[in-house]
């Protein structure tokens, strides 16, 4: 059989990407990000291709697929840039970029990726990436389709309806609407300007009553399949927004309008005291986001008539949303894409291009996100090593009751196992680990490693076996982008990942999918009685870690008590040497000044 060899790349846009299909089967997937470590970054994929190739054992590729189609609505940009001359320079930008779009293939090439000489080049549009990331990788033959987003390729929606191996598009949302940037403003104007601070936003809202939903729904309304904002709240379509690249990373300038503050005051200053009213606005944006959502799926689903929905687009990421899918719509079945922000679309181009473009059948279903960077013993051994740090080697059963045991006994641990994992969420193998009993866990978290805003929620890792005890719902949730109440009276038991408005953004974990960390939840739901780990990711302000060296850095100058990596074990000691623990721990000290593990 001759072999396929499909290149998916998200290129000069946020969160660039690459994945590799072979033969139909996503075998690698990874933010440039990871490797750059520059958070969201822009530009050309090189390292996260190069990368795929080399994790994939390939050498050569066939097709290569852009989630980007710079022919894409001509002729509606053409006439916008024509009866606006303000957008004149915006429009010069995207051109840019679509001249790099073009001569992507000789980039990559001359980059290094000589494998890529003899592959042809498809250009799909945005949105049919998005939607082709979950439908294609979705378990259903037969859903609806929907992608939200901020925009992309002059959209901000697109839906249709997925069959067997194909995509068909029914409806779409243009330039300048969009649900996306109806978010992105109100995520602004409380004072988080960085690209991707929307779950700032969202995690605001849980402390908050939608007090404002009046005013809000003056902003954006929906008709049908069509989101339609008021634009005199807007000055995207004005050409006084800029999209800037500086250092490579994505920043977008305020994109609502000097009326959206007549009616809605003054803008937070980022950093400075959050108010109940910031929390309230927080609550009444969401709440006008999900009327909005809720409709137009409920559309979707009558226009449809199918039972099951597929989503991606940044605002599938909306997990508190997504989490009352089955109660404000008609639909019974959903996938959503676990990287359902733009880095999805990579894997979406190149499934778009596998099944609608090449009519191959399906037989790929993405269970797990755990597509990016291994690295075996010998390597991490070497890491170890050549930082002179201790440690001890265990077997796979010790390493994991002895990480159980040292959580249960209050410890912060960084977990490093196996692959990296692709999209935004850590989800056990590059991930924080604590108890979820404590009270005081976030607190600890938050002064001791992630330095974050105290509102944002720490999410849980349950059994899915177990997660109806623990939660109102009991659909599986395995990417960690559903929300979901947690029962009243389980709440006082796992208080670190309750949210404010009595929520868990959960991922509930099959042993199939993930044995170890299956394992290691299992081993501290038997000590303890509560199958639930607090799970954040492995980073410190900055992209999540991808190697060894890497993760001992993070490990070594943040106050996290505990590294297992692979079957290895290091433990800080109360004087600041990194050494072996044969004995449990005592519960960490709020007050101890940071600990350094010494060479
Ligand atoms: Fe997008």
């Amino acid at each position: 059989m001759l072999t396929e060899n499909i290149l998916g790349l998200n290129a000069y846009h946020g969160d660039s990407s690459a994945a590799l299909l072979v033969n139909g089967q996503l075998t690698a997937a990874v933010e440039e990000e990871r490797y750059n470590r520059i958070k969201h970054w822009a530009g050309l994929p090189a390292l996260a291709a190069a990368g795929c190739m080399k994790m994939s054992a390939v050498e050569s590729i066939q097709h290569i697929a852009v989630s980007r189609d710079p022919s894409a609505r001509l002729l509606e940009k053409a006439l916008r840039v024509a009866t606006t001359p303000s957008i004149w320079r915006a429009a010069a930008n995207r051109a840019v970029n679509s001249a790099k779009i073009a001569q992507i293939k000789t980039d990559l090439v001359e980059g290094g990726l000589h494998g890529a000489a003899g592959a042809k080049l498809h250009f799909v549009e945005h949105h049919r990436a998005h939607m082709a990331s979950a439908f294609f990788a979705s378990p259903f033959d037969e859903a609806a389709v929907v992608s939200v987003d901020g925009f992309g390729d002059f959209s901000s929606v697109m839906w249709g309806v997925g069959r067997g191996n194909k995509l068909d598009v029914r409806g779409s949302v243009s330039f300048p609407h969009s649900l996306g940037l109806f978010y992105t403003a109100f995520t602004q104007f409380l004072g988080f300007p960085k690209y991707g601070d929307e779950y700032k936003m969202m995690g605001l809202g849980a402390y908050g009553e939608p007090r404002y939903t009046a005013d809000v729904r003056r902003v954006v309304r929906v008709e049908d399949d069509q989101v339609i904002l008021n634009l005199d709240f807007f000055q995207h379509h004005t050409g006084n927004v800029n999209m800037t690249w500086e250092g490579g990373e994505p920043e977008l300038s305020a994109v609502f309008s000097p009326y959206f503050t007549e009616v809605f005051g003054t803008p937070r200053v980022p950093r400075s005291e959050i108010t109940q009213q910031h929390m309230d606005m927080a609550a009444s944006a969401q709440a006008v986001l999900e009327e909005v959502y809720f409709k137009l799926l409920n559309y979707i689903q009558k226009q449809s008539g199918l039972k099951a929905v597929c989503l991606a687009g940044g605002v599938a990421l909306n997990c508190v949303a997504n989490g009352k899918i089955f109660e404000q719509t008609s639909f019974r079945d959903v996938y959503v894409q676990p990287a359902a922000h733009d880095a999805g679309t990579s894997i979406g181009a190149a499934l778009y291009v596998r099944h609608q473009v090449l009519g191959q059948p399906r037989s790929f279903e993405m269970k797990h996100v755990y597509y990016g960077e291994a690295f075996d013993d010998t390597q991490i051994k070497k890491t170890l090593d050549e930082a002179g740090v201790v440690y001890e080697t265990l077997s796979e059963v010790e390493i994991i009751n002895r990480t159980a045991r040292l959580i249960a006994d209050g410890n912060i641990v960084g977990w490093f196992q196996g692959r990296m994992e692709f999209g935004p969420r850590a989800l056990g193998n590059r991930s924080i680990l604590a108890d979820p009993r404590r009270h005081d866990m976030k607190d600890i978290l938050n002064s001791r490693i992630k330095l974050r805003e105290p509102f944002r929620p720490f999410c849980p890792s349950v059994l899915r076996q177990a997660s109806g005890e623990f939660f109102e719902s009991n659909y599986p949730s395995p990417f960690m982008v559903m929300a979901y109440n947690i029962r009243p009276e389980q709440r006082p038991r796992i208080p670190a990942v309750t949210h404010g408005d009595g929520t868990g953004r959960l991922q509930t974990v099959e042993p199939d999918v993930n044995p170890l960390y299956w394992k290691l939840i299992n081993r501290f739901g038997e000590i303890t009685t509560v199958p639930i780990l607090l799970n954040t990711s492995f980073n410190e302000n900055e992209p999540i870690v991808q190697t060894p060296q890497q993760a001992l850095d993070c490990f070594l100058r943040t106050r996290m008590d505990v590294l297992a990596i692979g079957n290895n074990l290091l433990v800080k000691s109360a004087n600041g040497d990194s050494a072996n623990v044969n004995s449990p721990s005592s519960a960490p000290d709020l007050n101890r000044p940071p600990r350094k593990a010494t060479t």
